[in-house]
């Protein structure tokens, strides 16, 4: 290996620009030659390729979003597109494609490393729904996001005495609502893991509960069940308080990265050098157990996780609905 590339894929997070910077740095300490694709596998088919120096990544550990820009490229899910996006590396010397995306983008990579690019994976979404690893680059920043606009939310829901329902985004997982309902001791947190939750016995206990004094109630809905205006609606209409919708969207996805997500950021761009420069390929960086480790793409793409159970369930026993004065 002497030429080496990297790409962001898929929703940028915070953190990618630390891990870019760590895959960068520790390409050149190695010996590497390192270029930076621009737009994602669009950028590569493309061919929108740069070289990096260690100054190009100066100063961008803290920055939020992607210095090389990001796309979800719909070409690279059809052989013809796959074909190409390795002629086009092989034609500019790169030996070793580090991708930092999710699952979508590791399908990519994975099609790469079939056509004799040796490619690794990085984890790199805010949803945290990559099976093979607890951690995924982007998730402690967002999820820091979110609860400190839900924070917000509530000083203003109080003061109004009303019923809020903030979306937060995670696609069809339901971390970030996990996490940021516990952080925010949220009444109610709706998953799309258990998506028959009972709209009823919601309304009832936000009657109950403002008859027991209480200023307000706070319910964290997943994006991946969405209608939180309809919802709000419905639930203004059954129990005669005044509901507000709050979608965060996007903003969830930018902002500088926290402690966290830098320091693992870095730890896996470096990780992930080092796995080329071994000599693998079609493998996956993950943080499991405690320790980095690596899983082959295929494998990591065939695994299923699930919400921590025992943390959903303290969650609901920590909400005021369920906790007896
Ligand atoms: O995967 C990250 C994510 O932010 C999801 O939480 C969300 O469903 C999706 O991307 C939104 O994608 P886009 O930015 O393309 O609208």
């Amino acid at each position: 290996i002497k030429v080496i590339g990297v790409l962001t894929s898929g929703g940028d997070a915070p953190g990618m620009n630390a891990a870019i910077r760590a895959v960068v740095r520790r390409g050149l300490f190695k010996g590497l030659k390192v270029k930076g694709i621009l737009k994602g596998y669009d950028g590569l088919l493309q061919g929108e390729i740069t070289d990096m120096s260690a100054k190009d990544v100066s100063d961008i550990i803290g920055r939020g979003g992607t210095i090389l820009y990001t796309a979800r490229c719909a070409e690279m899910r059809t052989p013809e597109g796959q074909a190409q996006a390795a002629e086009v590396c092989r034609q500019n010397g790169i030996d070793g494609l580090i991708v930092i995306g999710g699952d979508g983008s590791f399908a990519g990579a994975g099609k790469l490393s079939a056509l004799g690019i040796n490619t690794i994976g990085i984890p790199g979404t805010i949803d945290l729904d990559i099976a093979c690893t607890d951690y995924s680059i982007g998730f402690d920043s967002a999820v820091n996001t979110a609860m400190q606009a839900i924070d917000k939310v509530r000083d203003t829901s109080a003061s109004h005495e009303r019923v809020s329902i903030i979306e937060v985004m995670g696609r069809n997982a339901g971390y970030l609502a996990l996490w940021a309902g516990i952080a925010t001791g949220a009444e109610d947190i709706l998953l799309p893991e258990e998506y028959n939750y009972n709209e009823q016995e919601i309304i009832t206990q936000i009657i109950e509960n403002r008859k027991k004094g209480k200023t307000h109630h706070i319910i964290i809905n997943a994006e991946g069940i969405g209608h939180s205006q309809e919802l709000a609606k419905r639930i203004e209409a059954a129990t005669g308080i005044e509901t507000r919708a709050t979608i965060l969207g996007h903003m969830q996805r930018g902002g500088s990265p926290t402690c966290k997500d830098r320091v693992y950021a870095s730890i896996m761009g470096a990780y992930a050098v080092d796995l080329l420069l071994a000599g693998k390929s079609s493998r996956v960086v993950a943080f499991r157990g405690g320790e980095y480790v690596d899983y082959d793409i295929q494998e990591a793409l065939e695994m299923h996780k699930g919400l921590p159970g025992y943390q959903r369930e303290i969650a609901g026993t920590l909400s005021y609905n369920y906790v007896k004065d």
